[in-house]
């Protein structure tokens, strides 16, 4: 069976950060026998000026026959002018896959613990997931908006937070079998319901992952108490939003986080969390571990290939153990040079 990816490189630093996470997944279907056929599409700020839209129609089709798509960035300087927004396509492209569940690994690597801001004993052995509610919660409520008043409204329904409960359940099983779920149950109505159908969800189908509960402002402070006690933590909208930014720096560049947003209905969209940094377009100066380590969600998540998706995993953490870094992360290689380095490791190792 061939598996259809469609790669959106995008703008800025995209198209760089893209070639390599496609490197890594050449490599890695030689050694594990995978058929993969790519296709490339414009999307962002680059359909903007081929064809007056961030989103074309071509894009769309080719996104909804996929098997996965994986984003690189879009936006810049250029487009922020007036006219189409790069960003709404973003907007409509995560509409169109339905994508509700964001999931953000973050993994300290052994000998970047330097990089942290946090100390290097209190981060290290840091490997936890964030699982995050993408399209309900207060962002989508109701909104009333006057100079003296102003409202809005959270809402969740049980369907809404158990097909995400589902979502960091199935992970959790794949990874240390813990999940943590973050709300503000001693307040609010919403983190009731919450609580209540993680809790019943966990009883009738996932007995064998240990379920705990904390508190979303317990919470902040834990993730940089104690970063490594958590495994998975499952939250709502707003909450992720937070504590995913949070986390984010716990393992020290912007440049090697990864991401994956999942639906139901299609294989899912895959991107590092990094923007397009036009600062550094065009110069082999960004670092492409966070577009790799996003192309090994994508085989996990979307291709169920668990075994491929861990050898670039065990690749990029000896390519780092090993420095081979570009110098957000202390070294002096190339995207090109760190994508290489990768693909030589997931040979070496298969
Ligand atoms: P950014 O993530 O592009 O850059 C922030 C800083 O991190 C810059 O100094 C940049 O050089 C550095 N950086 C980012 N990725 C890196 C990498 N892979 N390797 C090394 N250094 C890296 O965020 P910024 O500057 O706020 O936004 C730039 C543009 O990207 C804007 O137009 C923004 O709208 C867009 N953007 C797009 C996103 C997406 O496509 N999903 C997400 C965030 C921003
Ligand atoms: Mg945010």
């Amino acid at each position: 069976m061939t598996h259809k990816i469609v790669l959106l490189p995008g703008d800025g630093i995209g198209p760089e950060v893209a070639a390599a996470a496609r490197a890594a997944l050449e490599a890695v279907a030689a050694e594990h026998a995978l058929s993969l056929a790519f296709s490339s599409h414009d999307f962002g700020g680059c359909a903007i000026d081929a064809h007056g839209d961030p989103f074309p129609e071509e894009t769309k089709s080719a996104c909804l026959s996929a098997d996965a798509v994986f984003l690189g960035a879009v936006g810049g300087p250029k487009w922020d002018g007036g006219g189409p927004r790069p960003e709404a396509g973003l907007l409509a492209l995560r509409t169109e896959l339905g994508t509700f569940a964001n999931l953000r690994p973050i993994t300290l690597f052994e000998g970047l613990e330097a990089l942290s801001p946090l100390k290097p004993e209190r981060v290290a052995g840091t490997d936890l997931l964030i699982v995050r509610e993408l399209t309900g919660g207060i962002y989508f409520g109701n909104r009333q908006e006057g100079d003296e008043n102003a409202t809005d409204e959270c809402a969740y329904s049980r369907g809404e937070v158990e097909r995400i409960a589902r979502i960091a359940f199935e992970a959790a099983r794949g990874r240390d079998g813990r999940v943590t779920s973050v709300d503000k149950a001693n307040v609010l109505a919403t983190s009731r319901l919450w609580r209540k159908t993680v809790i019943a969800l966990r009883d009738a189908e996932f007995p064998d992952v240990e379920l705990d509960h904390v508190l979303v402002d317990a919470m902040a402070m834990k993730l940089i108490e104690r970063p490594s006690a958590f495994d998975v933590i499952l939250t709502e909208n707003m909450f992720g939003d937070i504590l995913s930014d949070e986390a984010s720096v716990i393992a020290g560049s912007i440049g090697l986080a990864p991401s994956a947003s999942l639906g139901l209905t299609h294989g899912g969209l895959f991107e590092p969390i990094h923007g397009s940094a036009p600062d550094i377009a065009g110069q082999g100066k960004a670092n492409p571990i966070g577009a790799i380590l996003s192309a090994a969600m994508l085989l996990r998540h979307a291709l169920g290939e668990e075994a491929a998706a861990a050898t670039i995993e065990r690749a990029v953490s000896k390519c780092l153990a090993d420095g081979v870094n570009t110098g957000d992360v202390g070294g002096s290689a190339t995207t090109q040079e760190v994508a290489q380095a990768v693909c030589e490791r997931i040979r070496a190792a298969a």
